[in-house]
């Protein structure tokens, strides 16, 4: 299986705003854009993008999980970095049209296919550092994609770090930007300390890893950062703690210092685990601190943490019921 994220349909949507109106969209080549080289987006990184996915049910059918979760976030990016603003509804109107392009192509579980929703300033003007762009495209790309943890879903080595992930007044905006500013932290706590993701822990304070979110397990509790500025409001986030709930598990959405998290995560039975749409949710054996390694509870992958992912693939892949109105047949 390629890597993930590495294969595209050859088609996607596309829309363009001309300082004026959004032009209707259509479905074009997947490598047609023109772009100038002196494009906003190229030189003041005025870009957004989302990522959801559509899975194949039993039936046949075709469904989209939580996609106004992700218009609704892609419209707030937009909107915090002084993009042009679009309706819900045509971006709703493209993941649609290009999904049903694409429908006997979306993989059967555990793969599914990713929809990758992207908003670029496309304004040629390099004298615009601090002026918002006045052109800007939208479009819906789409992955085919297998199990992210194809091999088994071993327990992650997290670097807790001291720093930020990015400025704490973007962290809620799902930008390039940000993912460039986590990189070589990144790339660092996998060299020197064979992480695979560090988590942004600045003066103490738990947040987010690179690209997920992150959650304590400890017994009937779930555990987690409230939502703020700070951070990327996770969509998986949101129905693991939905699913928690409905499960009679107690979620705390709250502020979770470093101290607190290694006395807790270390005691028999704790869990960690990290939610996003390209993990689902992922076990953490191991948190490193201050060049010392602490097992999360024995190390291993938890059970709550199993049970929680499964209960979520169930109702995505349509085995279960769709109780909270989550799936959009297309
Ligand atoms: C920085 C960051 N945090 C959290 C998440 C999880 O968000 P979601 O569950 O909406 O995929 C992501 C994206 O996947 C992310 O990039």
């Amino acid at each position: 299986m390629a890597a993930f994220g590495s294969v595209f349909m050859p088609e996607m949507t596309l829309a363009q705003f001309d300082g004026q109106q959004w032009s209707n969209p259509q479905i074009v080549s997947s490598n047609s854009i023109n772009l100038h080289p002196g494009a906003h987006v190229l030189h003041y990184a005025s870009t957004c993008f989302e990522g959801l996915k559509a899975f194949k049910h039993a039936d046949g059918s075709v469904a989209i999980f939580r996609m106004d979760k992700n218009i609704a976030r892609m419209q707030q990016s937009s909107e915090l970095l002084s993009l042009p603003a679009f309706d819900a509804a045509l971006l709703e109107q493209m993941i649609l049209d290009i999904v049903r392009h694409f429908v006997a192509d979306v993989p059967t579980p555990p793969g599914s296919m990713y929809i990758r929703p992207t908003h670029i300033g496309t304004e040629p003007a390099i004298g615009k550092a601090a002026t918002p762009t006045v052109n800007s495209m939208l479009y819906v790309l789409l992955s085919p994609v297998g199990d992210y943890f194809a091999g088994g879903s071993r327990a992650l080595r997290l670097l807790l770090e001291d720093n930020a992930r990015c400025a704490p007044h973007m962290g809620m905006i799902k930008s390039g930007g940000n993912y460039a500013s986590a990189l070589r932290p990144t790339m660092l706590a996998k060299q020197q300390y064979q992480a695979d993701q560090v988590l942004f822990c600045p003066q103490g304070d738990v947040q987010e890893t690179g690209a997920a979110n992150f959650l304590l397990i400890d017994g009937n509790e779930i555990i987690t950062k409230a939502l703020d500025a700070s951070f990327l409001h996770g969509v998986t986030r949101d129905s693991i703690l939905t699913l928690a709930r409905d499960l009679g598990m107690t979620v705390s959405e709250r502020d979770l210092t470093v101290d607190e998290l290694l006395t807790r995560a270390t005691k028999p039975g704790a869990e960690a685990a990290l939610s996003g749409t390209a993990a689902v949710l992922a076990p953490v054996g191991t948190l490193i601190h201050q060049g010392k390694e602490y097992s999360v509870g024995n190390g291993q992958p938890g059970t709550t943490t199993a049970r929680l992912r499964q209960t979520l693939n169930a109702m995505q892949w349509g085995q279960t019921a769709d109780k909270f109105g989550w799936l959009t047949k297309v």
